[in-house]
């Protein structure tokens, strides 16, 4: 809901279909979701790399890197977490528009936080990326020994541990990552959005 009063919103001149017949190809979001460790940010900067290698405009938004800047005001409440993503859901739309095929690497725990960001774009630009791990393998790899902290108590909600985690229901695209190398990963990615005529 908008604060603000008396604003007119300007169609821009440039369009999507305008920019999509000079670069060449679609736009559309890949949503990463999964717990601490399952691999997003290793996968969606993979795919990005791919994508940037055949000339496609891309752009990887990260939840590490987004929360030192835009949304350094936001904790791991329930409420920051869904602020958290309806930001990044609009800072992907503005992404989309402007061409790029946007990768996002955020837990995003929460199913309705994802559904609200998905009713921002056309169905075939917002596409679900399910990086499914179990919890125990998760914890296994502790990457940044977050899970080693929360465990100790010494990190509060964090997810998967005292904070829930729901996974997707029908995601576009599910990779398991414990099972998958990267690059088989970014394959599955690739037939997805070549399928889709996206790419
Ligand atoms: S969320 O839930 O979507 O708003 O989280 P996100 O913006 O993706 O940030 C997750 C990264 O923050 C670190 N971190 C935590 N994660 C989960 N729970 C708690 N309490 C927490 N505290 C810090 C952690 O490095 C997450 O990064 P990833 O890449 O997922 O491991």
């Amino acid at each position: 809901m908008s604060k603000a009063t008396n604003i007119t919103w300007h169609a821009a001149t440039v369009t999507k279909t305008d920019r999509r017949v000079q670069n060449g190809h679609g736009s559309c979001v890949l949503w990463f979701t999964g717990l601490s460790g399952s691999g997003k940010s290793t996968i969606a900067n993979a795919v990005s790399s791919e994508l940037y290698r055949q000339g496609i405009n891309e752009y990887v938004l990260d939840g590490d890197n987004i929360r030192h800047g835009l949304n350094r005001d936001l904790g791991f409440s329930d409420y920051d977490r869904t602020e958290n993503i309806r930001r990044i859901g609009e800072v992907a739309k503005l992404f989309v528009d402007s061409g790029a095929v946007v990768t996002t690497a955020f837990i995003s725990p929460f199913r309705s936080d994802r559904d609200q960001v998905r009713a921002l774009f056309k169905k075939e630009e917002f596409i679900e990326v399910y990086v499914e791990c179990p919890i125990e393998e998760c914890e296994r790899r502790d990457p940044k020994q977050l899970y080693e902290k929360a465990r100790r108590g010494e990190i509060k909600d964090f997810t998967g541990i005292d904070s829930p985690y729901e996974a997707p229901e029908r995601p576009e695209i599910t990779i398991r990552s414990d099972l998958l190398h990267v690059e088989d990963a970014v394959g599955q990615i690739f037939q997805y959005l070549q399928q889709k005529n996206i790419i």
